[in-house]
């Protein structure tokens, strides 16, 4: 409908349609109001003009159409609130069944890593018509990663995972954005999404080495950074005794019980701050002995030893 229309991008996502239909309602009634008024204001204009021979007669109010101008944008703004939190809800709420991409943003350009290890830099290729979830964070100030043709906009900030997720619909290439400013370069903070069948894709990801594995990465970083020593994290490692620290097997995705007897979910956001602040969420039962890896390990680390963590799944008996 809008193919060459160029104020309007490209509709390619689950999500782009029903955005777009609750954006041209917006407009709709804008420009139903808008014209509306200024019919009335140029009929009443004439109809009301100061002629010789007549007196204006002042009105005191009206009951009825005060109800009138106050209940019809009111039903109007409630309804458009309810499909808003729907949209927005839905817009937020990613497929269980996803495909999980990391992407750190810094100045001035975007760094995506697949989630079988292949990475890439300002252009990232995913297969159509599956939900893909990226998990960001920016290294250095704030960016935004924008796909208008998918209709998805989210922050990506310095020491805190954000995400965003979509279902391109349509094979092509489309326009990715910075959208927040981010210093001298940030209009050349630009890259593109490459939407491919699933076969291409498949083929692109094996015409490409997987530089680093994430999952090889984080075990290796695991072992260097000595976090073993205190961590048990399967079957062959671990120390004897009593543990420093915490196990790790198995328990992303669980509660953790802190030591001021609060709960909190052992989550991206969870680990990358045990990482890096050790001290201010403890693990209930453990003392505060882990020192901070803050300015030790980058950002892509962090997300190493997440992807290593998340392959602990097996349940183990305690030696
Ligand atoms: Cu990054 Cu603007």
């Amino acid at each position: 409908m809008f193919e060459n229309f160029s104020l309007w991008p490209e509709s390619a996502s689950s999500l782009s349609g029903s955005i777009d239909a609750l954006y041209l309602f917006l407009i709709g009634v804008s420009l139903f109001f808008s014209l509306l008024i200024v019919a009335a204001l140029g009929l009443f204009s004439v109809r009301y003009r100061r002629r010789p021979g007549h007196v204006a007669t002042p009105v005191e109010g009206s009951l009825p159409l005060e109800l009138l101008w106050t209940g019809v944008p009111l039903v109007i703004v409630l309804f458009v609130f309810v499909w808003g939190t729907k949209l927005f809800v839905r817009a937020q709420t990613a497929p269980e069944e996803a495909m999980r991409f990391t992407v750190t943003g810094k100045q001035w350009m975007w760094k995506i890593q697949h989630p079988s290890g292949q990475s890439e830099i300002n252009t990232l290729h995913v297969p159509v018509g599956q939900p893909i979830v990226l998990t960001m964070i920016s290294e250095d100030v704030i960016h935004s990663f924008y796909v208008p043709a998918f209709r998805v906009k989210q922050d990506v900030l310095p020491g805190m995972y954000t995400s965003l997720w979509f279902e391109p619909t349509k094979t092509g290439t489309y326009h990715l954005f910075c959208a927040e400013y981010c210093g001298t370069k940030h209009s050349e903070m630009i890259g593109s999404v490459v939407v491919l069948d699933p076969s291409e894709y498949q083929a692109w990801l094996d015409g490409r080495p997987s530089e680093r594995d994430p999952l090889l990465a984080g075990a290796l970083l695991f072992q260097n950074l000595r976090c073993d020593t205190c961590h048990y994290s399967g079957p062959a490692t671990g120390p004897a005794g009593s543990p420093r620290g915490p196990d790790l097997a198995g328990r992303f995705g669980s509660d953790v019980t802190l030591s001021d007897g609060q709960t909190v979910r052992f989550d991206e956001r969870y680990v990358r701050e045990s990482i890096l602040e050790p001290a201010r969420r403890l693990s209930s039962g453990f003392q505060a002995l882990m020192p901070s890896y803050q300015g030790q390990v980058s950002e892509s680390d962090v997300l190493a030893l997440i992807a290593y963590l998340k392959s602990l799944k097996a349940p183990r008996s305690r030696p």
